[in-house]
C-alpha cells in the first residue's frame, strides 16, 4: 500500500464529486432547526445524494447504518442519526458525510450552531474551522505531510483546546480511506514529502476541554470524556503545483 497520485483529469472528477458534496452540506445546513430529529436530516441527505446521481459512502461502511454521521455537543464524530435525537436551540451539531460520484469519493464535515449558541461554542466552531485553513497553508508540494499537523496543533493549542488523537485525516480517491493518515497534532518527524496529485482529507476534531474521548456502546459514537462540546471541520483537498485546491467547498463559501 502506498500513496496514489492522481492525474489532472482524475482530480477534475474528484472536483465534481466534491462540489456535489459541498452543495449537500449547504442543504443540510439549511435544514437545521430546533425540533428536527437527526434521522430526518439523514433522510434528507440520503434523498439528495440519490437525486445527485451519487452514492453515499458512509452508509454500509464497516456497517455504519446512515448516510450522514451526525454528532451533537459532546459527541465528536460518527454519531448515529435517530428519530429520538432532537436538535435543541443552543446545541452544536456536526455533519460528516461523503459521496461517490462516477467512482470518485469526497468527504467533508462541518459543525453548525442550532439557533442561538453561546459565545464559547461559537468560538470553538470558528477555531476548529480556522485550524483547517492554518494547516493547509503548509499543504504544498515540497513541504512534508506533518508540517500540516504541526500547524493545526500550534494554532489550536494557542486557544487551550484539546486535539483528538485517536482519529485522523486520510488520503482519498477511488477509496474513502487511502494512505497516508493525516494527524492533527505534532509529530516527531516531518513525514513524507507532499507531491502534486496527492488528494487528502484534512479534518481537525477539536474539544473545548481536554482531548480524552471514549466510544459509546453503539460502537460508533465518539464522545468527550469530560462531556464538554467538540467541533469538526473537514475538506477533501488536492496538492497542486501552487496553493492546495479545496475540492469540497463552493466558490464564495
Ligand atoms: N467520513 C468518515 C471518515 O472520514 C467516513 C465514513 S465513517 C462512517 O472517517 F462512520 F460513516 F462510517
Ligand atoms: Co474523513
Amino acid at each position: 500500500m502506498s500513496v496514489i497520485i492522481k492525474s489532472k483529469d482524475q482530480i477534475a472528477s474528484m472536483r465534481e464529486s466534491g462540489q456535489l458534496l459541498a452543495k449537500l452540506h449547504q442543504e443540510l445546513h439549511a435544514a437545521i432547526r430546533p425540533g428536527i430529529s437527526t434521522l430526518e436530516i439523514d433522510e434528507l441527505g440520503e434523498k439528495l445524494i440519490e437525486q445527485m446521481g451519487a452514492v453515499p459512502n458512509c452508509k454500509g461502511y464497516e456497517g455504519f447504518p446512515a448516510c450522514v454521521c451526525i454528532s451533537v455537543n459532546e459527541e465528536v464524530v460518527h454519531g448515529i442519526p435517530s428519530k429520538d435525537k432532537i436538535l435543541q436551540e443552543g446545541d452544536i451539531v456536526t455533519f460528516d458525510t461523503g459521496l461517490i460520484y462516477k467512482g470518485w469519493h469526497s468527504d467533508a464535515a462541518r459543525t453548525w450552531g442550532v439557533g442561538e449558541i453561546s459565545p464559547e461554542k461559537a468560538r470553538l466552531i470558528e477555531v476548529t474551522r480556522q485550524s483547517f485553513f492554518e494547516g493547509i497553508k503548509k499543504a504544498r508540494a515540497g513541504n512534508h505531510l506533518y508540517d500540516i499537523s504541526l500547524e493545526v496543533d500550534k494554532y489550536v493549542t494557542g486557544f487551550g483546546y484539546g486535539i483528538v488523537h485517536e482519529l485522523t485525516g486520510h488520503g482519498i480517491g477511488q477509496s474513502i480511506h487511502e494512505e497516508p493518515n493525516v494527524p492533527n497534532y505534532r509529530q516527531i518527524r516531518r513525514g513524507m514529502k507532499l507531491r502534486e496529485g496527492m488528494t487528502i482529507c484534512v479534518e481537525p476534531m477539536i474539544t473545548m476541554g481536554n482531548r480524552r474521548v471514549d466510544w459509546l456502546d453503539d460502537g460508533w459514537t465518539v464522545v468527550t470524556v469530560d462531556g464538554l462540546p467538540a467541533a469538526h471541520y473537514e475538506n477533501t483537498i488536492a496538492i497542486t503545483d501552487g496553493e492546495p485546491e479545496i475540492l469540497t467547498m463552493l466558490d464564495g463559501e
